[in-house]
């Protein structure tokens, strides 16, 4: 076992890592624990006491997470989600100003994981089509931090074309008092999206199995794109944007590489033209 016991006995100690709101602090020392236990081996007897310390007090900092999403789940239910989630979207946004443009996970996915606890999906995927790209969720600073800057009232409806698993409907309707849709092709996708609605009772989002090319895009106010797709896909519901904003302003949000391609379209301009890295918006003109 090559866990420094010195940093263990550290942990072990520190009051403050059993406070809910320490969920950052909780999932590096996590992080270290998980990391010294696939290291480690428990050939002898120091070893394995070191290893059974090692797995109680992962397991019990595993316990404040669960008990903390648990709670968040309950605020949910009882209709006060968005003040759950305040804090949290609180520390998203002020992290948002680190030159962080990466796709890279954290804390914040572990917690809104462990809330929305989408099981695992059990139908098989279809093949994706040329153009495509696989699933793959928004980080949840992201989200929380986009939902921050559209400041979303009851009368938008917010569109995640390629919604996966939901995370960014689902999102949008327990932070904010906007309905949200999300389009995915993937049915299995779809169904685990639409099960955490149900159990969390968010009435508001709701989830269309389908291709982005042929959705009904009418009611729409914002759409989200996290690179679902490229190449002649994005072109055709770009184009499709384009004949909706004809009809009524509309923003359009994006994050990754499709951002680029967003952002050469001459009838939308940037809010923000010098932080297109981060979940970019777009104005209709
Ligand atoms: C990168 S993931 C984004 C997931 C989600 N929007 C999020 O941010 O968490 C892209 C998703 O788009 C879906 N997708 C790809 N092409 C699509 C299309 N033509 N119509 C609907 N969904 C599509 C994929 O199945 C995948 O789930």
């Amino acid at each position: 076992m090559t866990a420094p016991s010195v940093r263990l006995d550290f942990l072990e100690h520190d009051v403050s890592l059993r406070e809910p709101a320490r969920l950052r602090e909780r999932s590096d020392a996590l992080d270290w624990l998980d990391t010294c236990l696939a290291l480690g081996v428990s050939a002898t007897p120091d070893e394995a006491r070191l290893r059974q310390r090692i797995e109680a007090l992962a397991a019990e900092l595993q316990a404040v997470d669960d008990a903390l999403c648990a709670q968040i789940r309950q605020a949910i239910q009882l209709g006060d989600g968005a003040l759950a989630l305040r804090p949290w979207a609180a520390a998203a946004a002020s992290g948002a100003d680190e030159d962080d443009s990466s796709d890279r996970y954290d804390h914040l996915d572990n917690l809104i994981s462990g809330v929305l606890a989408i099981g695992e999906t059990t139908e098989p995927l279809l093949p994706l089509d040329e153009g495509m790209v696989f699933y793959q969720p928004s980080p949840a600073r992201h989200i929380l931090h986009m939902l921050a800057r559209l400041a979303l009232g009851e009368g938008d409806v917010l569109i995640d074309l390629g919604s996966g698993l939901g995370h960014v409907p689902l999102l949008v309707a327990i932070a904010t008092s906007a309905r949200s849709i999300g389009v995915e092709w993937q049915g299995a996708y779809v169904a685990a999206a639409r099960q955490c609605a149900r159990e969390l009772g968010l009435a508001r989002a709701h989830f269309e199995q389908g291709d982005a090319r042929e959705a009904s895009l009418s009611t729409g106010t914002v759409f989200y794109l996290y690179t679902p797709f490229g190449g002649d896909l994005l072109r055709a519901v770009l184009d499709r944007l384009q004949l909706e904003a004809r009809r009524r302003p509309i923003r359009v949000c994006t994050l990754g590489p499709c951002t680029q391609s967003v952002a050469r379209e001459s009838w939308l301009r940037a809010l923000d033209a010098s932080r297109l890295d981060r979940p970019a918006i777009f104005h209709s003109r």
